[in-house]
């Protein structure tokens, strides 16, 4: 099947990458129709809401890309079996977390989901369709998404691809438009050459690399665990600069200078979060021991070790320099998404580092631009002190809007989330309303540290010695 011939596409799973990635297709590829369908009604209509600001994913530039697209070319949808039927490619875009319970639990990737939208292909296609794996999988999983496919009522026929997606959130609409390689992966030279006529539609020949299905599935998981390995590395670094004097930034500077190092990926911080790095590298350590390669799995494992370390460490550190206690103290929390530009919040390092504050007893004051108080409540496992009326509770927590408020009446701040606006706080006027002897402790060095310090605070940076 040439790329010309594919007029309509489906993708099962409209979530942070099934929703941006088919809006980039859509809007590149105007002669192909895009369903995006998804069990979650929610979710369908926050992406059909008329107001573009409403969209379940907050994406820099995603709004004006659906803006263009939606009702011409692409479409939202929660009639799943007729997406299918009609469509000549079907992505499975679904989540794949880590197992809760059961084989393999804590490590293993729940590929439920999957198998459910395997088996909704099965029953749904119609004569030939490509299937292309865009969520993340472990190694082999394309083997068990033919025999499922293949098992279905007969008259239809299946290729599988492997197509996984690098974009990362808060960039993902630039990620997407201009991507450093297009990763596929398969048998079948037909369908292999339908998907890249598709990318080949804005993606320079050259990034759109072929692999067989098993490589493409390993260079996902392995692509993940190179960049987690990078930023436990430079938090491991980071702990020692604050032992020794050095400054981490330094360092990061001096040791990416070197080409063959890079300078990307070193910027030090509360250990990394999003719902794919911790996940990936388990599902990783979960292979190595299925294979029997127990140096390599306790190898990989480190890397998460460090990271949930390096969280722990910020929270004992803000207690440590409170004076060991943080009871009923209020403390401003800049910052609550998983990183900058994105509302998401799945692993984020503000999740374990406020738990951590809230059972020392701390009053925590949260805020972040794109997070909700829902959101927060879900992750922090209990309501917004607010909704009790009580602001002061020890071990409460409540969202504020603006830096000013955080800091009323606080010990401290603590900059999680390095969003472009607490890189211009206004000190002077900030730290007037705070418990003297008051800190900042910016865990992302976003501050200005020295317009905090020239206000009177107390200044911790992470990995400044
Ligand atoms: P998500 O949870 O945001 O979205 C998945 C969606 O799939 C949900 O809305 C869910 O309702 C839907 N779904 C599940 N089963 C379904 C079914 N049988 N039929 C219809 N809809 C169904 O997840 P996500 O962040 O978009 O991640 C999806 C996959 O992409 C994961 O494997 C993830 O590892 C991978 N990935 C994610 C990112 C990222 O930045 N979030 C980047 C690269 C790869
Ligand atoms: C990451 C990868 O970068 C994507 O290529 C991949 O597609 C995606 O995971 C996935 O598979 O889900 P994402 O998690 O969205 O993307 O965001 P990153 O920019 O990689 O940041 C991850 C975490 O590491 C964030 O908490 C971030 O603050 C942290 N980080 C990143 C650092 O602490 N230091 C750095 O130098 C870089």
């Amino acid at each position: 099947m040439a790329s010309s011939t594919i007029r309509s596409i489906c993708c099962i799973g409209a979530g942070y990458v099934g929703g941006p990635t088919m809006a980039v297709i859509a809007d590149r590829c105007p002669q192909i129709q895009v369903s995006v369908v998804d069990l979650n009604a929610e979710r369908i209509a926050a992406w059909n809401d008329p107001d573009l600001s409403q969209l379940p994913v907050y994406e820099p530039g995603l709004d004006a890309v659906v803006g263009r697209c939606r009702g011409r070319n692409l479409h939202f949808s929660t009639a799943v079996e007729a997406a299918i039927a009609a469509a000549d490619m079907v992505f499975l875009s679904v989540n794949t977390p880590t197992k809760t319970k059961g084989l393999g639990a804590g490590q293993a990737s729940d590929l439920k989901w999957v198998e459910a939208s395997a088996r909704t292909v099965a029953q749904a296609a119609r004569g030939h369709t490509i299937v292309v794996e865009k969520s993340t999988l472990p190694v082999r999983t394309a083997a068990a998404v033919k025999a499922i496919l293949d098992a279905g009522p007969a008259g239809k026929s299946f290729a599988v691809l492997s197509n996984p997606e690098f974009l990362a959130e808060g960039t993902a609409i630039g990620d997407l438009e201009g991507p450093d390689r297009v990763l596929i992966g398969g048998e079948d030279p037909e369908a292999i050459e339908a998907l890249a006529g598709i990318y080949g539609q804005w993606v320079a020949p050259q990034k759109i690399l072929r692999t067989n299905l098993w490589s493409s599935e390993l260079s996902k998981l392995t692509a993940n665990a190179f960049l987690a390995q990078r930023i436990s590395s430079i938090n491991s670094i980071a702990a020692i600069c604050e032992a020794t004097g050095a400054d981490v930034r330094e360092v990061a500077k001096a040791i990416g200078a070197d080409s063959r190092i890079g300078a990307k990926f070193l910027q030090a911080g509360p250990g990394f979060g999003g719902s794919c790095f911790q996940k990936d590298i388990l599902n990783l350590v979960y292979l190595c021991r299925h294979y029997g390669l127990e140096e390599v799995a306790a190898y990989w494992e480190q890397v998460v070790l460090l990271n949930t370390w390096q969280q722990h460490r910020i929270a004992k550190l803000v207690v440590n320099k409170l004076f060991g206690t943080v009871t009923g103290k209020r403390i401003g929390v800049l910052g609550f998404a998983f990183k900058a530009d994105t509302n998401d919040t799945r692993e984020s390092p503000a999740i374990r580092i406020c738990r951590d504050l809230l059972e020392e007893g701390a009053v925590l004051a949260i805020i972040d631009p794109k997070v909700s108080e829902r959101q927060m409540a879900r992750d922090l496992g209990q309501p917004a002190g607010a909704a009790t009326g009580d602001h002061t509770a020890e071990g409460s927590w409540h969202p504020v809007s603006d830096v000013q408020q955080a800091a009323s009446g606080a010990d401290a701040l603590l900059l999680l989330t390095e969003w472009q606006q607490f890189a211009t706080i206004d000190w002077p006027a900030v730290a007037t309303g705070m418990r003297q002897p008051a800190w900042l402790f910016d865990a992302r060095a976003k501050a200005d540290a020295s317009a905090a310090r020239a206000a009177g605070l107390n200044v911790w940076t992470v990995g400044e010695g």
